[in-house]
């Protein structure tokens, strides 16, 4: 086993750590109308619920005025607009209302949503598979005949003796079964597992005692998650999605390939430096680690993009910039067509604005979408360099 190359000491903002989908009610800030209540944990479990219930009836917007077809009844039909271009690698997307036990997804919604992402992408990342959001996505894709594939994912946590994980796994199988692999990437296992693990034990890196032994948790779950597509007879890429300076050595060896996290925001990196940065970080820290594994991982982006607004004044700023549609234009046009021309793979955060993230974490965390959570495009100018 080759030893990874030394990597740099960093905070854990600095590679940006919110979509911490499992840890909701451990948040302190909630934001009502405007109104920035600081809660206690305790309360926050009530609460929470009552926000995800009101989350899940918001997340059935009327899909007519976003995106119009030509046969109601033909989802295949739809009406291309011309402000979108095929211009991203793939774009991070979680349906709305998918935040187990408060499911309030729906298929028309998804539609919708793929109708969209198609005229952006050819591929998407999920993060989980709770809410049958697997098989969704896929029966949209079906249903819209749109050239696109998903990287499906099981959000495993470690303290719940694997109930998340087998929740997801056996909708997962269900999926698979349904439609096969051919529009599915591959299935990520784990997303910041291990970044939540030394979190939550008090420990920063991701290779000391404390990172092993919650890698060996996370290995539970991507081997099984391999047993399972081997009994399948299916033959799928298994990969795992951490912050971009998280990834623990043996989760690496054990995966056909990784996902990282890379935020500029979180790092206070100005909007002007953060094309170049996001990508210097990720070949520094996480293309040379895989390099330097005998399994040598094929590496990805996972996250990377700018917030556009904020819940408080205190987070609309990272310290050099602020989180503005402008900045977010200034990243779009300094980041995804370079990107593209020099081979680097990346998932765009995110498709829409998730209103359940500015309820339960507040600050920016709800504002990364191309799209407000109406599906209206946020006012900038998508690149064109889809040819
Ligand atoms: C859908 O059609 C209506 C009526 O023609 C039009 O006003 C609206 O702009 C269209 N929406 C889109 C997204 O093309
Ligand atoms: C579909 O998208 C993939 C990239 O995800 C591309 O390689 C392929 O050529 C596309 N197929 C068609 C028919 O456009
Ligand atoms: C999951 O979604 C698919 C596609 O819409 C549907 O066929 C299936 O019945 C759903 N399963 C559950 C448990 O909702
Ligand atoms: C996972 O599989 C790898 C490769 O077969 C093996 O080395 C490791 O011990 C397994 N770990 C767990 C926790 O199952
Ligand atoms: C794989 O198949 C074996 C043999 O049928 C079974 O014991 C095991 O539980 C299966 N594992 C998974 C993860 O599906
Ligand atoms: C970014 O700046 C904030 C204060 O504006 C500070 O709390 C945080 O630690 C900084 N993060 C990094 C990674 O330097
Ligand atoms: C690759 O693209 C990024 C921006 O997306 C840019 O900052 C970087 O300089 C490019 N690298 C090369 C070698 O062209
Ligand atoms: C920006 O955030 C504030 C506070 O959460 C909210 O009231 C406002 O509607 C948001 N604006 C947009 C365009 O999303
Ligand atoms: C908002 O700012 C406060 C104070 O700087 C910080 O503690 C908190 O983590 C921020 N919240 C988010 C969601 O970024
Ligand atoms: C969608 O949300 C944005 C931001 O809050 C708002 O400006 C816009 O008017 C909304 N569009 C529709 C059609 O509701």
């Amino acid at each position: 086993m080759e030893k990874a190359p030394a990597k740099s000491k960093k905070t854990r903002y600095l590679v940006g750590d919110f979509d911490r989908t499992r840890k909701f009610f451990t948040e302190t800030l909630q934001v009502i109308g405007g109104l920035v209540l600081a809660i206690l944990i305790g309360v926050g479990v009530a609460l929470g619920v009552v926000l995800s219930k009101k989350d899940s009836s918001t997340s059935t917007s009327s899909s007519s005025s976003v995106v119009n077809q030509t046969d109601a009844n033909d989802p295949s039909s739809f009406e291309k607009d011309s402000r979108l271009k095929q211009s991203f690698y793939g774009i991070a997307y979680t349906p709305a209302g998918s935040q187990y036990p408060d499911c309030g997804n729906s298929l028309d919604d998804v539609i919708t949503d793929i109708q969209l992402l198609s005229q952006l992408t050819t591929r998407v990342r999920l993060y989980g598979a709770d809410c049958n959001q697997s098989a969704l996505v896929l029966e949209a894709i079906k249903q819209t005949k749109v050239n696109m594939s998903v990287v499906i994912a099981n959000y495993p946590i470690a303290t719940d003796d694997g109930a998340a994980y087998e929740r997801q796994a056996l909708v997962i199988e269900d999926a698979l079964t349904t439609y096969g692999i051919d529009n599915i990437i591959g299935v990520t296992v784990g997303n910041e597992f291990i970044l939540d693990y030394l979190d939550d034990n008090g420990a920063t890196d991701p290779n000391s005692d404390t990172g092993n032994t919650g890698a060996e948790i996370l290995l539970g779950f991507i081997n099984d998650t391999k047993t399972m597509l081997s009994n399948m007879s299916i033959s799928l890429p298994v990969g795992n999605a951490d912050a971009g300076s998280y990834f623990n050595d043996l989760v690496l060896e054990d995966v056909d390939y990784g996902m990282a996290n890379v935020h500029p925001w979180f790092a206070n990196v100005s909007v002007d430096d953060a094309a170049g940065w996001t990508w210097l970080f990720f070949e520094d820290n996480d293309v040379e680690l895989a390099e330097s594994l005998s399994n040598n991982p094929s590496m990805s982006i996972a996250e990377t993009g700018w917030p556009t607004n904020s819940t408080d004044a205190g987070n609309e700023s990272n310290g050099p910039s602020t989180a503005t549609e402008a900045n977010l234009q200034t990243f779009l046009d300094t980041f995804v067509c370079q990107a593209n021309t020099n081979g680097t793979e990346y998932y765009f955060f995110e498709a829409f604005d998730e209103v359940w993230k500015l309820e339960e974490f507040g600050g920016v965390e709800g504002y990364w979408g191309l799209f407000y959570s109406n599906k209206t495009l946020k006012d900038i100018t998508i690149p064109d360099c889809s040819s």
